[in-house]
């Protein structure tokens, strides 16, 4: 087994020769001539000039090879008990069929189809039926309310949207439909049509002429082929949060993203073909794009598909449940799952149930992983435990410890090294590297590798300025954190307001966006509080418009109420408090670290530029009022 320094020093001394010799881990239609194309850098892009098809590769040539009998997708419902598996040769036929409908209802190259569906087989179908006519799709996470979902319309302008009817949360049925026809009401944008995966759990009306029952789509249409896509083409749109209440559409390239990820593979997650990988998150994310359904599937290897939580449905041996009867050989979640599961079993009872010797390493992502939740998982399973570091604007790992090379330790609380490609570099204010230890920026050197982003959908200038322009040269993470001597990384905090709840990505920004809206709020701050279970939490402060009489209790709960109907349930946005005054600087910042830090009961220093140090008395009182510091 080579060594990773001999890896990482292959693609340093000769990055054009590295990827393009990874190139030939996927079939083309037509090769590239080279790797990186930089005629306008510092916008980059990779195998410009080959021609390929996403789908192809991560279906029909396994077809092809022989393999058409293996199992693609085991899709595991503990919503509703269901077990289900799709070959190869299945999966060809489905995203042909459903290729080719959309087809024959006027969806084309380059044509964008939205996708909102529940961690059911036929989202990844979708995502392959696309992929497989060149359509661009955007997956919207279940989980969002439809004024986020209406943004994604109005801004990806979709030919087609695929839903469900529901989606499956414990306790609730959610009516996607229902979400559905509310975003397209709101949505300036109209599809110019809709095709409904009807769930038993829930039925959903369909509106003659705009919507389609699923099957009935699909029956009797042609079987289409997979489009010859140029390497450049994009793939898909996927929306995260920044600043403001517009999300971000990352670019996903056919070509790069094929290549990159069939890499990781063998290489970073230690699967080969015909072994199963998974990825306990959902296809609305990019862990659920990337390893649900891309790389997976791209590499030959089965993938599961789980709809269900880690706790609760019905128990926190579900994980352990799945991994022994698929016979699972890489796993990969988020901390929040393995902090619920812990606080549910501590002991680890369910572990001991079942016989969990396939599993050969467990992988984390998504949010800080916490040193005890490390140890407790590796003692529990066994297996090493690799905390990675990756965002949806990149796709695949930045740092991690990649299995599949020799002499790498594992060090608990950092995210690896630099994956080939990325050139990690920790900056000061003022651009230059910083020695090993000291905290600072996050940046990658440009150009980042195959497999990222070359630009935001229809923002080019946004691109810029949020990524490229702080540091000329390099990729702007938003992530702060350090590099040791040997080269670790570790992740420290966002140098912008995002926030990470229970592993979701969310804006403090586009929250305090929809709390400002409220009749009664003259001004809002929303920060993000260390949490044990969900490693942030968001609590909103709102100042009232002088003269409101209107009782606070009933404020509050309609800010709540807001932000679930405008963002969603994911933003679990349950605790918002009335206070007089926001702590701010002399130039009118508003002290949202200071706020959190008591809220958490940490110590903090006075800022020097505080405008009115008596008003952080006031907080910790309001703070403590509802049980803050926890
Ligand atoms: N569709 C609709 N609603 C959804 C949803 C979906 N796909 N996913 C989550 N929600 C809802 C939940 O029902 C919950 O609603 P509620 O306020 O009515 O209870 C809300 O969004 C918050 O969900 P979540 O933060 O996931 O909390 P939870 O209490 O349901 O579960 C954990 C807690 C820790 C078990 C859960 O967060 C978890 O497993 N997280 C894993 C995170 C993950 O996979 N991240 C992906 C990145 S790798
Ligand atoms: P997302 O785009 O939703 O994948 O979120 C990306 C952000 O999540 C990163 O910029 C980090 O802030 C955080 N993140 C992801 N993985 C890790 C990790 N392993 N450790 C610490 N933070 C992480």
């Amino acid at each position: 087994m080579a060594s990773y320094s001999e890896l990482y020093g292959n693609w340093k001394s000769d990055p054009e020769a590295f990827w393009m010799e990874a190139s030939g881990l996927i079939d083309w239609v037509k090769k590239p001539s080279k790797a990186l194309f930089d005629e306008k850098a510092p916008l980059y892009e990779w195998y410009l000039d080959g021609v390929m098809n996403t789908c192809f590769n991560a279906v029909d040539r396994h077809v092809e090879a022989g393999d058409g009998d293996r199992v693609a997708v085991v899709h595991d419902s503990a919503m509703t008990g269901q077990k289900r598996k799709i070959t190869f040769a299945e999966m060809q036929e489905a995203t042909a069929r459903l290729g080719g409908a959309l087809q024959a209802k006027g969806v084309g190259k380059g044509d964008r189809v939205i996708i909102y569906m529940p961690m059911v087989a036929e989202a990844a179908i979708a995502m392959l039926a696309c992929a497989r006519i060149g359509a661009v799709h955007s997956v919207v996470f279940g989980g969002f309310a439809a004024n986020e979902l209406a943004t994604r319309i109005d801004d990806c302008t979709p030919k087609a949207i695929l839903a469900g009817s529901c989606g499956l949360e414990p306790g609730r049925i959610v009516e996607y439909k229902t979400l559905l026809d509310g975003a397209i009401e709101l949505a300036e944008h109209k599809p110019d049509f809709t095709v409904i995966l009807q769930r038993p759990e829930k039925n959903a009306d369909l509106i003659a002429g705009r919507d389609f029952e699923w099957n009935a789509f699909q029956e009797g249409a042609p079987l289409a082929d997979c489009m010859p896509m140029g390497g450049g083409d994009p793939l898909y749109i996927l929306y995260t949060s920044g600043t403001t209440g517009q999300p971000k559409g990352v670019i996903r390239p056919n070509a790069g993203h094929a290549v990159a990820l069939t890499w990781t593979m063998p290489n970073l997650y230690g699967v080969n073909e015909g072994e199963t990988f998974w990825a306990a998150s959902d296809v609305g994310w990019v862990v659920g794009h990337s390893y649900i359904v891309y790389a997976p599937l791209l590499a030959g290897c089965t993938s599961v598909m789980f709809e269900g939580k880690p706790v609760g449905t019905p128990d926190a041996g579900t994980f352990w449940r799945v991994i022994s009867e698929n016979n699972v050989k890489s796993f990969f979640t988020a901390p929040t799952a393995f902090r619920a599961i812990k606080r549910e079993d501590p002991k680890g009872d369910f572990v001991k149930k079942y016989d969990l010797s396939c599993l050969q390493a467990l992988f984390l992502a998504g949010e800080r992983s916490d040193p005890d939740t490390i140890h407790w998982a590796q003692d529990q399973l066994g297996v090493p435990v690799v905390d990675h570091w990756w965002q949806t604007e990149v796709g695949w790992s930045i740092t991690a410890i990649p299995l599949g090379f020799d002499q790498m330790n594992i060090k608990i609380g950092s995210t690896g090294v630099g994956m080939p490609g990325y050139d990690v570099q920790i900056l000061g204010d003022d651009g230059h590297e910083l020695p090993a230890g000291e905290l600072g920026a996050v940046a990658v050197k440009l150009p980042l590798p195959p497999g990222t982003f070359p630009t935001l959908w229809n923002a080019e200038a946004r691109f810029k300025k949020s990524y490229l322009e702080a540091f000329p040269g390099y990729y702007e993470t938003g992530d702060a954190g350090i590099k040791d001597e040997d080269g670790y990384l570790y992740i420290m905090a966002r140098t912008d307001d995002v926030i990470n709840v229970a592993g979701h990505r969310l804006s403090t920004g586009q929250m305090e966006e929809v709390l400002a809206s409220h009749a009664d709020v003259a001004e809002c701050a929303v920060v993000g509080v260390a949490d044990d279970l969900k490693g942030q939490n968001a609590v909103g402060f709102l100042c009232l418009n002088s003269g409101c009489d209107r009782s606070e209790a009933d404020i509050v709960k309609e800010c709540v109420q807001l932000i679930r109907d405008q963002i969603g349930p994911v933003a679990a946005f349950k605790q918002s408090l009335v206070v007089d005054r926001l702590p701010k600087t002399r130039s009118g910042k508003i002290l949202r670290g200071t706020i959190a830090k008591i809220a958490e009961g940490e110590s903090y220093k006075m800022p020097a530029t505080i405008d009115d140090p008596v008003i952080l008395d006031e907080i910790e009182t309001a703070l403590r009022r509802i049980g803050y510091p926890k």
